[in-house]
């Protein structure tokens, strides 16, 4: 049974391997993944590794999303059309992902909650629904290229069809990088082949799908296979600032 066993001791069963073989009268031995979901387990741990999400936001869930960190009347509808949209998304996951829809979020103000609401997603998609998933910042794709130019281990091409195979790609960020001609180009790489094959990516970004410095190849096939959510105009982050430093005054006051 999963969740049978507390961490930290041994399975009975399987003695920690996840595996537990036996012998049918011929003296045949078979195996089969233990009950005490060792084996799943593991797969999550790799599946959860492999994502990459940063470490602030590894553990992001949905549920924790709060609507009422945000003060503006404006920002708690936009956000309240956020969430409905990103729960209808996932309830639908099977269709979005039969149409290789993904998600674009964006607004100008820094701080508004985009990366802590992809990473959710992100966590959802690995958790719930058992998929690879890798999580990136849109600077670091573009820094990640350049290194495998000298480096003779790596070869761009690899990382380039990393990037556009894997099952939902999240780029975090994306339109921070310089609008260079190579830099257009390998995104629209990975941007052309997910569209091809009908996978999902998940964007967050400060400028709209228009503002977007890259030319219409590439904004074309993110109109196409996202749904653009417009988060607040408001930063949450501010707010935890101002929160903090009113705490940290309360508690000096407290402790004189
Ligand atoms: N709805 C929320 N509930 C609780 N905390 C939140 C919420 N939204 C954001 N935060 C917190 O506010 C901070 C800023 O959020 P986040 O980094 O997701 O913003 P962002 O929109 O990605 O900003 P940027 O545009 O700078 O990339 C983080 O510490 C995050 O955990
Ligand atoms: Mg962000
Ligand atoms: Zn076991």
């Amino acid at each position: 049974m999963p969740g049978k066993i507390s961490q930290g001791s041994e399975c009975p069963e399987c003695h920690g391997t996840g595996w537990v073989y036996w012998r049918d009268a011929e003296g045949i031995e078979y195996g089969r993944r233990c009950e005490c979901g060792l084996v799943e387990r593991q797969i999550m741990e790799r599946k959860l590794s492999f994502a990459n999400i940063p470490e602030a936001f590894a553990d992001m869930e949905l549920n924790t999303f709060c609507l009422d960190v945000y003060r503006k009347e404006d920002s708690r509808k936009t956000i309240r059309q956020a969430c409905a949209a990103v729960k209808y998304y996932l309830d639908n996951l099977e269709d979005m992902k039969a149409a290789g829809m993904g998600l674009y979020l964006y607004s100008d103000t820094k701080g508004s909650g985009k990366t802590r609401m992809a990473a959710s997603i992100a966590n959802e998609l690995i958790r719930r629904y058992r998929m690879q998933v890798r999580f990136s910042g849109s600077m670091r794709i573009v820094q990640e290229i350049k290194a495998t130019w000298d480096d003779r281990d790596r070869k761009e091409s690899d990382l380039l069809d990393a990037l556009a195979t894997v099952e939902v790609l999240v780029i975090d960020d994306f339109g921070t990088e310089l609008p260079k001609d190579w830099i257009g180009e390998r995104f629209y790489s990975i941007i052309n082949s997910r569209y091809q094959d009908k996978l999902i990516t998940i964007f967050t970004s400060n400028l709209s799908l228009e503002a977007l410095q890259y030319d219409d190849r590439i904004t074309n096939r993110i109109k196409e296979r996202t749904f653009q959510l417009p988060f607040p105009e408001e930063s949450v982050r501010e707010r935890i600032a101002e929160k903090n430093r009113k705490d940290l005054i309360e508690g000096i006051k407290r402790g004189r």
